[in-house]
This record gives structure tokens, sequence and C-alpha cells, in this order.
């Protein structure tokens, strides 16, 4: 998104009076700007400790900061037990619903008894503290349930999309050193069965540490189990037995709750490690702010679990506020392009917590398929993953909202857990913009800085960090504490860099404009240019790749790849299929580039770096400004000859 043309004048007052001024947010914000131990030590009380801390913030070793140091506590205890001792004991805690239409629903005493019970079996198959668990499973109750029965017994999991392929899938089980992992005969997708069983089969040829597979009977499609090492979820159930109970392990705040795999700028994704104490009273804290859910409310975050919205937003958050959640399992436009209406009408959604890739799909597919459904039970509407563009902001207010309902624009990332950056329905909500996130969260310092690390004027563009600490950050980075530090706080000491553009106007408002690095959002994943390039020299055609972002008016970005072949290598479309097979077995399908390109070669400095500015100017047909340290001037030629090929390729 460019700060260009951004209404920075526009304000939208979604409560009718205008009563709003910001003051009770801004007095909030400095509460716990100037007093950040005594505002925490408030706020943990919402969680229930077996132990309470000895300092709320240890900030000894800068930036490996940590939170509640000495506080023990167990989060399932705060998202299961504690409920289950309380009149919600019998209150819905999750409502799913399958792609085929089937819907199961469990209170929170049932969740309970699930979540015991696996726990139990995980704890048979001789899972204790510490270890990891790695979890490849579709949008199934199974999912939050094995996530929740690892971290009873003081297990650290690890989550793998289940839309990643089998090598992407072995990758994060070995540098996680996982050794169980839990997976699906298969899951389903617009109808089909994906056999995601098989790609586990294939990753765990070169898994060692794997000692055993759980699998979840989804579809009923025949799978090959391995004798001693795979088991049946369901059979460990029943081994496990009804009125399985297991003490939930006392965890130190400053233990590691779970590993989430990112991209980053190089090939390797970064295991991003967060604790269990600071990241629950975020997960908690953040929630209860944005969108204040209360009693009635069925809260649907749209996200995968395999993503962190789904870690934070569709299991910690909410289980331990104990509302109601709805997940699904299927996709948006599947079997019609009004599923999602359909799930709202007939199980009275009142929040809706998505992206702006879903928004522009809606867009696209037109009004009357909204107009057709009853939506009135939605209150509040909220969106995530990626800039929203002011347009598609509308276009939600106006037409899923009835011009009725606040947008929560919520900026955050893998690494802060939470919310960072949103309109705060649950403190005061202050006029919105259309595109705008709004002001920072209580404890969050955030500035836009130039190059030289100067906060910018009001309306220049810059680099987004933060100059605070909060509870959601995430510890380190898994078995590389030093990547953490160059990564997050090498640019500026102890100041964290978020990697992304971002512009102040002049009321303070901050718009997030997408990424600063080699980090791409397509449809709100996020993806490495770098390991795509990877994946692509990775096939024996290829010598070299240079893979960018393209704009797309749904998914936000799309990847578009410049290859160029082995000299003994002629480029055909039976090759750019090839290529693009190979990304989705490599990486996954979410990675699969919108176009590829065959060149000769790409346009490199004297030193050899190629110059992704010229693809980019010449792929959007943008000025290509200086190329006096291009290399090879013909070059620019050899890639401006694919740009109708190209275009063809984006138009399909
Ligand atoms: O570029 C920002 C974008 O998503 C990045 C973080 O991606 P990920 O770790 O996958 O987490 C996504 C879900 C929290 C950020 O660096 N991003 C996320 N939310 C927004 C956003 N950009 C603009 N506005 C947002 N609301």
């Amino acid at each position: 998104m460019s700060e260009a043309n951004l209404p920075f004048n526009e304000k939208v007052y979604v409560n009718k009076d205008k009563s709003s001024t910001g003051e009770k947010l801004k007095q909030e914000w400095e509460k716990s700007i100037n007093n950040p131990l005594k505002f925490w030590a408030e706020k943990a009380k919402a969680i229930d400790w077996f132990k309470t801390w000895d300092r709320v913030l240890d900030d000894s070793n800068p930036p490996f900061y940590k939170w509640f140091s000495g506080g023990v506590l167990n989060i399932t205890y705060n998202a299961l037990d504690r409920h289950v001792k309380s009149k919600k004991k019998n209150k819905l805690a999750y409502i799913w619903e399958g792609e085929r239409g089937e819907v199961k629903t469990y209170t929170y005493y049932q969740l309970y008894r699930e979540v015991n019970k696996f726990a139990k079996a995980l704890k048979d198959f001789g899972l204790k503290k510490g270890d990891r668990v790695a979890v490849y499973l579709p949008m199934i109750p199974e999912l939050p349930i094995t996530l929740l029965a690892t971290v009873r017994l003081g297990g650290v999991h690890t989550v793998v999309f289940s839309g990643f392929s089998a090598e992407a899938l072995a990758d994060r089980i070995n540098d996680s050193g996982a050794k169980i992992l839990v997976t699906a005969d298969g899951s389903y997708r617009r109808g089909k069965i994906v056999p995601i069983k098989n790609n586990a089969d294939q990753a765990l040829q070169n898994t060692p540490n794997i000692e055993k597979v759980i699998v979840v009977k989804r579809t009923g499609k025949e799978v090959t189990m391995k004798e001693g090492r795979d088991h049946w979820y369901h059979e460990t159930l029943t081994n496990a037995g009804a009125s399985a109970y297991v003490e939930p392990e006392p965890m130190q705040a400053t233990d590691p709750l779970f590993i989430l795999y990112t991209s980053g700028t190089t090939g390797k994704p970064k295991g991003v490690q967060h604790g269990t104490g600071g990241y629950l009273v975020w997960a908690y804290w953040t929630l209860k702010w944005g969108f204040n859910p209360n009693e009635e409310d069925i809260w649907w975050c749209t996200a995968d679990i395999g993503w962190i919205t789904g870690h934070t937003y569709n299991v910690y958050a909410p289980l331990s506020l104990g509302i109601t959640s709805l997940f699904f399992e299927g996709t948006p436009d599947y079997p019609a392009k009004d599923r999602w209406w359909n799930i709202i009408e007939k199980h009275g959604v009142t929040i809706l917590y998505t992206t702006p890739t879903a928004v522009r799909m809606f867009m696209k597919f037109g009004e009357e398929l909204i107009n057709k459904h009853n939506l009135s039970t939605l209150r509040l509407l909220g969106t995530v993953g990626e800039p929203i563009n002011p347009e598609a902001w509308k276009w939600y207010y106006n037409v899923i909202g009835k011009k009725k309902l606040p947008i929560i624009d919520t900026w955050w990332q893998t690494e802060t857990g939470g919310y960072m950056i949103a309109p705060l329905a649950g403190i005061e909500l202050v006029p919105l913009k259309p595109g705008s996130a709004t002001y920072p969260l209580p404890s969050i310092k955030a500035e836009v800085y130039n190059e030289k690390g100067e906060t910018v004027d009001v309306g220049v563009k810059g680099f987004l960090v933060v100059k605070s600490q909060w509870p959601g950050m995430l510890q380190t980075l898994w078995k590389d504490p030093e990547r953490f530090k160059q990564t997050y706080f090498g640019r500026w000491p102890n100041i964290y860099y978020t990697g992304d553009y971002a512009v102040k106007d002049q009321d303070g408002y901050l718009w997030l404009l997408g990424r600063a690095d080699e980090v791409l959002k397509v449809a709100g994943h996020r993806l490495g240019t770098v390991e795509i390039e990877s994946a692509l020299v990775s096939h024996p055609a290829v010598s070299e790749a240079a893979v960018l972002g393209k704009e797309d008016p749904v998914k936000g970005e799309v990847p578009v790849a410049f290859v160029v072949l082995r000299s003994d290598i002629s480029p055909s479309e039976e090759l750019r299929l090839d290529l693009i097979k190979h990304i989705r077995t490599t990486i996954g399908p979410i990675a699969t580039p919108a176009a590829i390109a065959m060149v000769k070669r790409l346009p490199k400095t004297r030193s050899g770096k190629i110059m992704r500015r010229l693809l980019k100017a010449i792929l959007t047909g943008a000025p290509l400004g200086d190329i006096s340290t291009i290399e090879d001037e013909a070059s620019i030629e050899d890639i401006k000859a694919t740009y109708e090929d190209l275009k063809r390729q984006l138009e399909k």
C-alpha cells in the first residue's frame, strides 16, 4: 500500500454522538508506559497462578526479557479447569462446523474431558515437560484439543499448517526436535480429500526424532499405519478412559509454550518461541481490549490454527476469557460463495475477525449474496494479516457492517503474540479512519524511524519500531538466540524492529504500509522471497532465481519469479508447470508463483547483487531509476521481453 492518497482526514464516527475523545484510551496507555510494572501486576490478576511471580519484568539481560519470572501456572488450568469450576462449566467453548456441514459443539466441561483424555494418552506415550509435539492437522476439533493436551503436560507444540508440504513439515519437525507427531488420515478441501497422512509419511522418512505418530480419523480413507509407530487417535482416547484426569503441570511463566515457524529474510524459517505467562496475559488482555467479548457473544476468528492468529485468537485468548468461539474447517466459497454468511446466520455469530483478502474476495462476489442473509447478530468486525486498503475497509463497513459496526483493524505479527496497534472497543473506541489501525495498545510505544533511526515527521513513511516491552513478545528464536537478537534488536539496540513500513498522520493515527524487507504477504500468509528462491534453485533446471511480490487486487500481493535456466535447458510451458509443481511439493500450494519468467540473466550490480528494485520497476511498469551500478545493461532488455508473457500468466 502506498502512503499517497491515504484518507488522513476522513473520520468515521461509529458511535454517533461523537463523544469519544480518546482521553480514556490515552490515560490507560500513559499508565502502562509510566509504570509498566504496576500496570501489568494489576492486569495479571485476571490469570490464575499456582504461584505469584517474583518480578513482573526481569530486564537484566536485554533483549531476553523475562515476564512474570518466578510465577507458576498452567495455561490449560486457565483455559479449562477454572471455568469448569465456575458457572461456565456447561457453557459452549467451541462450535465447530465441518466442511461438509456437520456441526459439533463442546462445552467447557466436554472440552476439559477431551483434553484430559488426550493428555493421558500423550503421557502414556512418554511425553514429558519440555518435549516437543508437532501438529499437522486440518481445522478440526482435535487440533485445539491436541494443543491443550500437550501444554497441560508441559509439552511445547509446533503446529505446521496442514497446507504445507512434506518437506516443510520435515524441516520443522527436525528443527524443533519433536518426538510425537499428531496428524490425520486426510483433510477436506472443496469436497476433495487431501492426503495429508501421505505427506506426513513422506516427511517421516527423514525425521529420526519422531517416536510416535497419532492419527485422527477424519476422512476414513485408507492410510498406511506403521506398526509400533502409528496409532489411531480415537483408540488412544479409549485406552485413556472416559474419566481420565491429568494434573496440569506447574509451569514457570518463562517456560516455552510453543514454537511457530514463520518466514523471514533467509531461506530458513524462524522458530518463533513464545513463553507461557507473558503470552497468556497478553492474549487475554488484547482480546478483551480489542473486542470486549461478553457472555452472549459468538466469536469467529476465521484464521487457521496453523498460523499465529489461530493460536492466539482461536485457542488461548478466547478460552482463557471463557467465551464461545466458532471455528470452521472449510473454505469461504465452498460449496457456495455465501458459505460464511450462511454460517453467521445459522449460528448467530456476533463478532467476525477475518482478513483483508477475504473482504476483497467477497467484494468481488458482490453484495447480493450477502443481502440474502440476515447478518443482524453481528456487532463487531475485525481484520488482520495485511494492510486493508481504504476501499475494502469501506466496503466491509458499509456492506457487512451496514454502517453501524466498527472495524477493528489489528496490526501485529507472529512475534508479537497479540495485537499491537488497533482500535480498542474494550477501552474506548476512537473515531476510525478507513485503512488505519489507529493507535498502539497500552504498553506499546510505537515510532516511525528513518534509515538513521530518527523519528520522522508526520506524513512521512518510515520503519515501524517498538521502543517498549510487552508481555506477549517472543522470547527468542528456537535454538537461535543470535538470530533473534540480530533480526529484531540488531538494527537499533534494544528497539524492536518490525520489518514493516508505516506512517503517522497529524492525529497520531498509524497507517501500516506493508513489509520493508524480503517478506511477502500473500493472502495474509507470510512467505519469504528467499525461501521461494531457494526452492526454485533446488530444481535441477534452475541455476538462479529472483522472486518478488506483485500487487494483487484480492490477495494483496502474489509472488512472481524470474528464473535463469541451466545452459543446457530450454524454456517451455512444461518446465513452467514442473517448477510450479516443485514449489508446491517443497513449500506448499500457498507459495505457488502467480507467474514465472524464464530469462537468460538477471540484472545485477557489479558486485553481483540482484537488482530487485529494477525487476520490480519492470514488472510494474515504473521508471527504472538509477541504473549506473548495473553490470550488464542488456539484462534489462531480457527482462522487458518477458513482460507480455508475465502479464498473460497473471491474468489467468
Ligand atoms: O506486514 C504486517 C502484516 O503481517 C505481518 C506479520 O505477519 P504474520 O507474522 O504472519 O502475522 C499475521 C497475523 C498477525 C506484519 O509484519 N500485518 C498483519 N496485520 C496487519 C498487517 N499489516 C497491516 N495491517 C494489519 N492489520
